[in-house]
């Protein structure tokens, strides 16, 4: 096979600064061994996150330099405005400055103490944001999400049995909507797949409940669908994202993931009852109506964006290489999650170390030692996300699967610089025994990962 080649070239580069083992071992202990409290000049390869890290094309800078920087009505808003309406399709389009910005003006427009809300998975903030709002967000994966070596294609599906299940249980009314998060970040960055969304959505009309979607990686799910649905094949990726978003009456998304944005969020509903709840709430917290809180550069650079995020070539590469990735650290050895989604890869941390419990937070260790190992950062969607301690803070209970995550920020590096990812993985896994416990010192009630602290056992 040919060499698939990165389908654009570098005009403007950043050093990464090397940095030794004893360097990294002295960096780490002073960050309390929370890979979050590095400085990013610390990290040599930094796959903490897909989020915001893009590097921006020409022609986001070219718009950039164009921008309205009005205070209200800017150009650079309405140019925004078009280019989201014309690919989302709904009524209303609202800015914020990032994905849980989203969140929580929904959470405070719309949820009720009392609520349900279920989803395939929720993603942290989202749940703690519909959680602090009163309502009870409860997770519908189908049972293959939880199994690491289920060759499903589509890992990311709502189990619709439950989703109907669960609606007459808790009764329609009480359900304020369901939400698909596309792709499932928390499980790994699978797919959902249309006929998924089509039945979830006629499950929720029945009942008379909106459909919403998460829809970071809409573009990434949109693509994968292309590939893995027959129905699908002949379609382009924006007809696949469009077709996607026509089953939904919502969708609140962060800008910084497949949105190519360093910056930026939105919400984009059809209900005129709903709008404007939210935009009074935007009013208090985010900024004005046509802005939310965004430079008119943000909203110039987000308007190219939803254009080149659904760029086949683009795609097409973004893909392969994160394939890549995975096949090199599966050939070395390492139990990682399949099949490949589209962000990352994720790293099975209880597989990989088998001697530490799970009170030792096996993939939240395991991105310590890869750290240290060299100089790669990664981030956990596992123990410390997602373990719960019951009120009485006695009993732990731990997330189905607890995994690293090695997030690829969208064309910053280069095949060299996975490979180099992966052979110090590899390179781990030979020496696996000697990665270390640690337990919590400091665990704040809500997000423990971005700020907690840690020691070795
Ligand atoms: N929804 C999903 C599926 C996400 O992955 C994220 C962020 C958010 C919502 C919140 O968006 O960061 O713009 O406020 N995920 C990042 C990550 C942090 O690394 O996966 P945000």
């Amino acid at each position: 096979m040919k060499t698939m080649i990165e389908p654009y070239r570098s005009r403007v580069v950043e050093p990464i600064h090397m940095t030794t083992r004893e360097q990294r071992e002295e960096f780490i202990r002073d960050a309390h061994y929370n890979p979050f409290l590095l400085k990013a000049e610390q990290v040599i390869i930094d796959f903490v996150t897909d989020s915001g890290t893009s590097a921006l094309s020409t022609r986001q800078w070219s718009g950039m330099l164009g921008a309205d920087e009005s205070f209200t009505g800017s150009r650079s808003f309405y140019r925004f405005r078009e280019a989201a309406q014309s690919l989302l399709g709904h009524r209303h389009i609202i800015p914020c400055h990032q994905g849980r910005a989203a969140e929580h003006l929904i959470a405070h427009a719309v949820i009720k103490p009392g609520d349900v809300i279920f989803s395939n998975t929720h993603f942290a903030t989202t749940r703690e944001n519909f959680e602090e709002a009163g309502a009870v967000a409860r997770d519908l994966p189908i049972p293959e999400a939880l199994d690491p070596a289920s060759p499903h294609p589509f890992k990311g599906n709502i189990d619709l049995n439950r989703l109907e299940g669960s609606i007459r249980e808790a009764g329609p009314e009480h359900v304020r909507f369901v939400v698909i998060t596309v792709t499932d970040n928390s499980h790994g960055g699978q797919p959902v797949s249309l006929a998924n969304l089509r039945a979830a959505q006629e499950i929720c009309r029945r009942h008379g409940i909106p459909l919403l979607l998460d829809a970071a990686r809409f573009a990434e799910n949109a693509y994968l669908i292309k590939l893995r649905e027959e129905e699908a094949r002949r379609m382009t990726a924006r007809e696949v994202a469009q077709a996607m978003f026509h089953l939904t009456d919502g969708v609140f998304m962060s800008l910084k993931k497949d949105g190519l944005g360093n910056t930026g969020g939105l919400i984009s509903i059809n209900s005129d009852e709903w709008a404007e709840k939210i935009r009074i709430r935007l009013l208090v917290s985010e900024g004005v109506t046509t802005a939310g809180g965004l430079a008119g550069r943000d909203l110039e650079s987000l308007a190219v964006a939803f254009d080149e995020a659904l760029d086949e070539n683009y795609l097409a590469y973004r893909i392969a290489s994160t394939c890549a990735l995975g096949e090199q650290l599966a050939a070395g050895g390492v139990p990682v999650l399949r099949p490949f989604g589209a962000h990352a890869i994720y790293v099975d941390g209880r597989a990989f170390c088998p001697h530490l419990p799970d009170e030792q937070l096996p993939a939240w260790s395991l991105s310590v030692a890869l750290y240290v190992h060299g100089g790669v950062r990664s981030w956990e969607t596992g123990n410390v996300m997602m373990g719960r301690r019951d009120k009485a803070g006695g009993r732990w209970t731990w997330p189905a699967l607890d995994l690293l995550r090695l997030a690829i920020p969208r064309r910053v590096y280069s095949s060299n610089h996975l490979s180099y990812a992966a052979e110090t993985l590899i390179d781990l896994f030979e020496r696996r025994h000697e990665v270390r416990g640690l337990r919590f010192i400091y665990r704040p009630p809500v997000l423990a990962q971005f700020v907690a602290t840690f020691e070795p056992v």
